[in-house]
């Protein structure tokens, strides 16, 4: 897939919308109110689907009412679905497009950091069923996808955080030079143009050589087997981690279980950690016994056997690396004893 040009305002060419029969955009209650306004002149007339904002909607029964609405406005499948917020905004248009009358066209715009630096590219789409994530999807790539990173303006500083958890995994696992520009700027510092070019552009390459991820795509799971299990557990509570929240925490357990497998050397892992920590503080871990079943869990294992992506010192990885539990357990450990 060819990865997507990076502007600062949005600007959607006419040309976008032509030879479809119908548009509708789909935007969450936030995305409504913050970024919709930013574009809506550059549209064509269209059906407008505001649902609520969270990833609790993520699932059949918002889709019901974006296919509802769909169906009452006269969509067919020559037409386009726009989908303007997030990563779950993304990730449900693109799963009630592809399977709206078997298949319509969706264009994506993508208003946090995370979906233009992760979701927005791939092709992967989903719902959540029940407590378990993306756990109904389909791989459909979007007809387009228009990053402008001038709709960060308005996004919580702790959703930005969270998108610069997967900016920092793109830039751990293929870029030395990217990693070192970054680890040391705080937050508010960050180049965003660049850090998601780099990031669109490294995913995209990935995607291209490997759409369904059976091999090198792997790679982009560096931190999520530690970190969707811990995800999962915080889900339903009072206070639920958001994704890179515990992506963040996924990559220091998995960047030692990298270290005992003599794949990072010491100062690597301290790199990492410090960096992580600083940025993310300490999330409160839960045992072993809590999280190994979540770990055993995750989509890419095989059989009984956990198999992790990791790092291969810094600016490279590998995937379908074999660990023991023996070996989660001392990471868990790692992180638990780590003082911030
Ligand atoms: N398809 C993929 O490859 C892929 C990859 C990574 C993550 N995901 C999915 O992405 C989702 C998480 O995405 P997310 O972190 O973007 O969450 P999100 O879509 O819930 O957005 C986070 C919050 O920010 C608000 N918001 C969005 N843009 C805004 C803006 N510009 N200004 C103000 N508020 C704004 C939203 O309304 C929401 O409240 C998860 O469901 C995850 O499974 C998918
Ligand atoms: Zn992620």
């Amino acid at each position: 897939m060819k990865a997507p040009p990076i502007q600062s305002a949005p600007r959607l060419p006419k040309s976008l919308f032509r030879g479809y029969s119908g548009v509708a955009v789909v935007a969450d209650e936030n995305t409504f109110r913050h970024c919709y306004g930013k574009i809506k002149e550059q549209l064509p007339p269209h059906q407008l689907i505001v649902i609520p904002a969270g990833e609790q909607f993520k699932n059949l029964d918002t889709c019901r009412t974006i296919w509802q609405q769909m169906t009452d406005a006269g969509l067919d499948r020559h037409s386009v679905l726009v989908g303007i917020g997030g990563g779950v905004i993304g990730d449900m248009a693109g799963f009630c497009a592809s399977t709206f009358k078997r298949g319509m066209a969706c264009i994506l715009v993508p208003t946090t950091l995370l979906a233009m630096a992760d979701a927005s590219i791939g092709g992967k789409t989903g719902i959540d069923f029940g407590r378990l994530k993306n756990h109904i999807g389909t791989f459909a790539l979007p007809a387009s996808t228009w990053i402008a990173t001038g709709f960060l303006d308005t996004l919580p500083r702790a959703e930005l955080r969270s998108g610069f958890a997967e900016v920092i995994k793109h830039a751990l696992i293929s870029d030395k030079q990217l990693w070192n520009e970054i680890r040391n700027k705080p937050l508010e510092k960050q180049n965003f143009r660049k850090l998601v070019r780099h990031s669109v552009e490294f995913k995209s390459a990935i995607v291209r050589k490997d759409p369904r991820e059976s091999g090198l795509r792997k790679v982009l799971n560096f931190g999520h087997t530690v970190g969707h299990a811990l995800e999962g557990l915080t889900l339903g509570t009072a206070q639920p981690l958001l994704h890179g929240e515990a992506i963040a925490a996924g990559m220091i357990v998995e960047g030692h279980i990298a270290y005992q497998k003599k794949l990072l050397r010491e100062a690597e892992l301290e790199e990492i950690t410090a960096c992580l920590l600083g940025l993310f503080g300490k999330v409160e871990m839960p045992s072993a016994e809590r999280l190994l079943p979540g770990i055993g869990q995750d989509k890419k294992n095989k059989g009984k056997m956990v198999l992790l992506a990791l790092p291969k010192g810094i600016g490279k990885a590998v995937y379908d690396i074999p660990v023991s539990e023996a070996q989660i357990r001392a990471a868990l450990g790692y992180y638990r004893e780590r003082q911030t």
